[in-house]
């Protein structure tokens, strides 16, 4: 089941941008390009179909002025457009999927009658939005996704998992693309499509995925593929960025290259560094463990205790951080894994991509995006 947080057709319809920018199959002869905005910057990637798999062949980042979108939300449609209209006409851009940010989305989850018909399913979540998010169903946008679990689900129930944004903010993203000529075909949020990447698909397992960014971090828990819980954490950590200058002679290219060769691995030289790496490193363990914690204690609503975590998976380009696994695996005794992106798209036994691993962790969500054409 797609989850996409596109208009709905009804939505498209009444203002007549439907058919105008939902266009005619035509477009799936061209490739879709992976397009994720974040409130600093615009990644794009391009997936080529060969014989190794989904390999990348065109992607790219372009930095955002501060102010033009603030924890995701748009303030400035125009100066947006602007940019997304450069990148467009130097990369050669057209069609696009695109991610909704995380801070901005509501989900819950819910269970439907097992027999219900498919197209009867938007209606009766419709009905059940106002007992679950503070929008009113006339503001809402909405998707959702079916979570196959059979034998968890109440006798005659299918689970899902419904993510909800405000029309606003949906309909400032589009109107961001459709000023600078790039056609959206779907929007989802974030940290589905970083699952799309991440997780390899079918796999059944319940995981906490980390995207830490540049000035937040986003928490996701995944069950059996489909998004369960999100929530968003300010963790700014440009302070290391800040400590490295201080106390180290160097250009910001060189300041990645130490976060990510010292990072939490203690020693002589690096006492200063070592300390603020480890102030970061400890808000992003007490936020994970609190989540953690929480997941655990729930039940379900047959009064069964769900089940818990099973590894914490990591990304976004903070993740690179020396140490970092191995710091959160042994304070909150869970394993911790650095993600390979490219899980669903190709073996990187067979073939090495021109996009190397410290970069690849952060356009996990971009990857995602477009691997939705794929399979
Ligand atoms: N090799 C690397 N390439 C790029 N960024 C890196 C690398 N190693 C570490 N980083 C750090 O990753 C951070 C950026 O992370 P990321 O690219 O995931 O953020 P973002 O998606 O732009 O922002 P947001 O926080 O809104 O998600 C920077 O602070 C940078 O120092
Ligand atoms: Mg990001």
């Amino acid at each position: 089941m797609s989850r996409d947080i596109i208009y709905t057709m009804k939505l498209l319809e009444r203002k007549g941008i439907f058919t105008k920018f939902f266009p005619t199959p035509n477009f799936l002869a061209e490739r879709a390009t992976g397009v994720d905005i974040s409130d600093s910057s615009v990644r794009f990637v391009e997936l080529a179909d060969t014989k190794y798999g989904e390999i990348p062949f065109k992607f790219g980042e372009h930095l955002l002025q501060e102010g033009i979108i603030v924890n995701g939300d748009i303030q400035n449609v125009d100066a947006l457009a602007e940019e997304l209209k450069k990148i467009k006409e130097k990369n050669n851009l057209n069609f696009i999927r695109a991610s909704l940010p995380e801070e901005k989305v509501y989900l819950f989850r819910t269970h439907i009658p097992e027999d219900i018909e498919k197209k009867q399913i938007r209606s009766i979540l419709e009905f059940k939005l106002e007992e679950y998010v503070p929008i009113s169903p006339k503001e809402a946008v909405f998707d959702y996704e079916i979570i196959n679990n059979q034998k968890e689900n109440l006798q005659g129930h299918t689970d899902v998992s419904v993510a909800v944004y405000t029309k606003n903010t949906v309909e400032k993203y589009f109107a961001a693309f459709d000023k600078a000529g790039l056609t959206p075909l779907s929007f989802e949020v974030e940290t589905q499509a970083i699952t799309r990447s991440v997780v390899r698909y079918n796999d059944d397992g319940i995981y906490m995925i980390i995207d830490f960014g540049k000035t937040r971090a986003g928490l996701a828990i995944i069950d059996k593929c489909v998004l369960s819980f999100t929530s968003t954490f300010k963790i700014d950590g440009r302070i290391l960025a800040r400590v490295i200058k201080e106390s180290h002679d160097i250009s910001e290219d060189n300041i990645n290259q130490i976060k990510n060769e010292y990072g939490l691995i203690k020693n002589k030289n690096n006492k200063e560094l070592f300390s603020a790496f480890m102030n970061i490193a400890e808000q992003l363990k007490d936020n994970i463990d609190k989540h953690y914690k929480y997941w655990k204690t729930r039940v379900d609503e047959t009064g069964k205790r769900v089940s818990p975590i099973e590894k914490i998976i990591l990304c976004g380009g903070n993740s690179n951080l020396a140490g970092l696994p191995e710091y959160l695996s042994g304070s909150l005794k869970v394993p911790v894994e650095r993600a390979n992106v490219w899980v669903n798209a190709f073996s990187l036994d067979d073939f090495v991509p021109n996009m190397d691993r410290f970069q690849s962790l952060s356009y996990a969500t971009a990857i995602g995006l477009v691997l939705r054409d794929v399979n």
